[in-house]
């Protein structure tokens, strides 16, 4: 290779329309369509110090003869509906997945790029972000073979039959049920869902706090405050100001709660560590209770002796106890949403006949039945229609006018190549507060 000119090198690159992007160096200039990340090569090759021409140039070199690969496979060239868009974007027929080989392991590999069935649509991967669900199913559900990964945003590249509501170039966040199956997972460069289940992100979001946004934390918000407890949503809200309690406030989950309870009129009341008590405040938190406090169920239920309503972000060892604990030294009869299936034998006892203790689980909103070992999950048409009107309606809203903020992010640098870094920092519990996302 040719040593560059340092002088000449400094033009580098420019970047034309938002669907072409002309790298201009030393000997000339290349038009290239901008999903072959162009502009990422150029950074990655930056960083070799070998000089920015020379490297872009090698850059590019590789991906044309990838071009022509990926042209020479599928031969499918899909131009955009739109006139006004230059856009014409190679599908490859393969594509990068993050995928489960065998319990506790992941990789990254070759696999059928998705084509959208009817009412489907595939879309760009251009952010993930990780969920707790994720390392639980790469440890202990995902069978051999399933594609990993929940939560995701992106551009519409390929709408299926019959669907109306979205169209090519669209950007959309959603969540499908990763690590269940083969072919469904968002750790990928295109995730195939529900084009009723996915909604479109406002501009104020960048591509990483709409796939944070995207995804299991809202959705299960949304399914255990309205699908389960049946509380007023933002749209319709509660006049009376009644408390709900949150704990676990600082979870992805309880982030979410809090706000749309906020927003829905109600008082949120957050238990979390002290520490994060100025980040559940500034998520709506009316008032803060500590986990670590032995006397904590009592001094809520003095506090909000109306209390009947609760959420439980953690539902591991006496969370859900603690919760009705609180509901039933203030009003004394209730309901308590858990995350997960907590099987503290306390809870029984306390919660007696007056207050309902029930698990929900944000994968029945996509309307599939599934089976976990020993256990089967029936799909839930009716908490699919609530989802799908969320996400035509009260998603959008809620992010455009503010009401509700995506998690901070933590993003994490590598995309997919760099996946078990993210899985091993949310497995560690270091996500504190923050939600932990990758450009893809
Ligand atoms: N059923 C479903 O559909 C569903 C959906 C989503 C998540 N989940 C499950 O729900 C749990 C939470 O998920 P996530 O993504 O929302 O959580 P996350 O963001 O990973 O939660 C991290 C936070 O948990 C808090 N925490 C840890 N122990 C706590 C305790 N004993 N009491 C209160 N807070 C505690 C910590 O807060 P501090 O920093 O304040 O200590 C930490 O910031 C996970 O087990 C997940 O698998 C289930």
């Amino acid at each position: 290779m040719e040593k560059s000119d340092p002088a000449k090198s400094t033009a580098l690159p420019a970047m034309a329309s938002c669907c072409w992007v002309r790298m201009v160096y030393s000997r000339g200039s290349v038009d290239l369509p901008c999903c072959l990340q162009v502009v990422r090569v150029h950074s990655s090759c930056v960083e070799c110090g070998d000089g920015c021409a020379e490297v872009i140039e090698a850059g590019v070199r590789k991906r044309r003869s990838a071009e022509s690969e990926t042209q020479r496979r599928a031969g499918t060239r899909v131009a955009s509906p739109s006139p006004s868009s230059q856009t014409v974007s190679y599908r490859a027929a393969t594509m990068k997945a993050v995928v489960v080989p065998s319990k506790g392991q992941t990789e990254l590999k070759d696999v059928p790029t998705p084509e959208p069935a009817a009412g489907q649509v595939v879309v760009k991967t251009l952010a993930i972000a990780l969920n707790p669900t994720d390392w639980k199913h790469r440890d202990f559900l995902a069978p051999p073979g399933s594609w990993l990964g929940c939560d995701f945003s992106g551009t519409v590249d390929k709408v299926g039959d019959g669907v109306d509501n979205l169209k090519q170039g669209d950007r959309v966040a959603g969540f499908v049920h990763g690590g269940q199956w083969e072919g469904e997972g968002s750790f990928a460069e295109y995730v195939k869902a529900e084009a009723n289940l996915v909604w479109r992100v406002p501009d104020s979001l960048s591509d990483e706090q709409a796939a944070a946004a995207g995804g299991v934390g809202p959705w299960t918000a949304i399914q255990a405050l309205y699908m389960r407890l049946g509380l007023a949503t933002p749209s319709s809200p509660s006049k009376e100001g009644e408390p709900v309690l949150i704990w676990g406030g600082s979870t992805s989950v309880g982030l979410y709660a809090l706000q749309f309870l906020k927003a829905g009129g109600y008082t949120p009341v957050s238990v979390s560590s002290k520490k994060s008590y100025d980040l559940v405040k500034k998520f709506g938190a009316a008032a803060t209770f500590d986990y670590n406090d032995p006397e904590v169920s009592a001094k809520i239920a003095k506090e909000f002796p109306s209390l009947q309503y609760g959420l439980d972000c953690i539902s591991e060892g006496k969370t859900t106890v603690s919760i009705v604990k609180a509901i039933k030294g203030a009003k004394g009869t209730g309901r308590v949403i858990t995350l997960l299936l907590n099987k503290d034998s306390e809870i029984k006892d306390v919660a007696g006949d007056n207050i309902k203790v029930e698990m929900t689980l944000a994968y029945t909103t996509l309307g599939v039945e599934f089976d976990w070992p020993g256990m089967t999950f029936p799909a839930m048409p009716e908490h699919k229609s609530r989802m799908e009107d969320w996400c035509a309606k009260g998603l959008p809203q809620v992010f455009e006018s503010g009401a509700v903020k995506p998690n901070p992010i933590h993003s994490m640098s590598g995309g997919l190549e760099n996946i078990t870094e993210g899985l091993e920092y949310v497995k560690a519990g270091k996500n504190r507060g923050v939600k932990v996302t990758y450009k893809v």
